[in-house]
């Protein structure tokens, strides 16, 4: 068997291994999460040498949600620079759930970029510019990371903006603490439109893979971000990435990963690989549960856990 084959052939029994879990269930605080099916399970890696591997419905798309994160982190990193996008959002796990207040007493910051609160504020520090809007830049920006156009699930968003008075209550908290860069409405408008962007299993694998590779984007040969700001984003990530999970996903995956509620999952191999999957039913902490199970296997499988 080829060592292409070989990949394939490791996703295929992960799907195999792990489709008859029924544990979990789709979200359904944002109602159009809840009509995703419960059975679909992709899975996708992506190499260095830009090889693209899949299994399962790693075709079909669903909204990046909080995966979106760590890339509009690199973004606001690129734009301005860690000093000056630290004097509005941490770096500390906050050991709280994605949407907790999280808020740090004494500088009143989220205390990082991948919870609610933190990813809010990132939304909101891309500046608006006379050539492009802010969202059109954080949607191109995030095609680059694809290697492809990508669009928003308008549906989604309605959904979300219909029902998200708790992200609303969260950028009013955080302007009274004096670090929310913009109005709070338009941040929160902002962040759901974010998290509404469309994408499939295969298009996370090569966001990850980008990431992976020090920003360049390994299948259309792109520099996204600085290699600089890879490492910052994989850092933040490693720590806070699976919010109240975060320490014990680092224990037995040992790799930087974001988990999404609409059931989207990354995890990286830095100088090696993109993994991704999507299955929507989730475990208590907002990741999915079969995503988790495949990857945890998986890193345990072929060692790479990275500590
Ligand atoms: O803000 C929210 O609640 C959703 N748009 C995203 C949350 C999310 O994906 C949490 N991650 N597991």
């Amino acid at each position: 068997m080829s060592a292409a084959d070989a990949v394939t052939d490791s996703l295929e029994n992960l799907r195999a291994r792990f489709i008859g879990v029924r544990d979990g269930k789709p979200a359904d605080y944002i109602p159009q999460l809840a009509l995703a099916d419960p059975d679909a399970f992709g899975l996708a890696l992506v190499s260095m040498d830009g090889h693209r591997y899949s299994a399962g419905e790693a075709d079909i798309p669903f909204t990046l949600q909080s995966v979106s994160k760590p890339f509009i982190y690199a973004l606001a990193l690129s734009v301005l620079g860690l000093d000056e996008v630290s004097r509005w959002v941490g770096a500390e796990p906050s050991g709280e759930a994605f949407n907790a207040i999280s808020l740090e007493p004494d500088t009143g910051r989220p205390a990082n970029a991948m919870v609610n609160a933190g990813a809010i504020v990132t939304t909101a520090l891309i500046p608006d510019t006379p050539e492009e809007p802010a969202f059109d830049r954080i949607l191109r920006c995030l095609g680059r990371f694809a290697g492809r156009e990508l669009d928003v699930d308008e549906e989604v968003f309605s959904s979300e903006s219909v029902t998200g008075d708790r992200n609303r209550a969260l950028a009013y908290l955080i302007r009274s603490t004096g670090t929310m860069p913009v109005d709070p409405v338009l941040a929160v408008d902002r962040y759901f439109r974010q998290c509404a962007i469309r994408v499939t299993t295969i298009d996370l694998a090569t966001m990850a893979a980008t990431l992976a590779y020090g920003g360049v984007n390994p299948v259309t040969g792109e520099q996204v971000v600085s290699a600089e700001v890879a490492a910052q984003v994989l850092a933040v990530m490693a720590t806070c990435g699976m919010y109240d999970g975060s320490g014990d996903w680092l224990l037995r995956v040992g790799l930087p990963a974001k988990s999404g509620v609409s059931g989207g999952l990354i995890a990286v191999g830095p100088a090696r690989f993109g993994v991704a999957t999507y299955s929507p039913p989730l475990d208590a902490t907002g990741g999915s549960v079969r995503g988790h199970a495949a990857l945890e296997t998986m890193s345990q499988r072929y060692g790479l856990h990275l500590m």
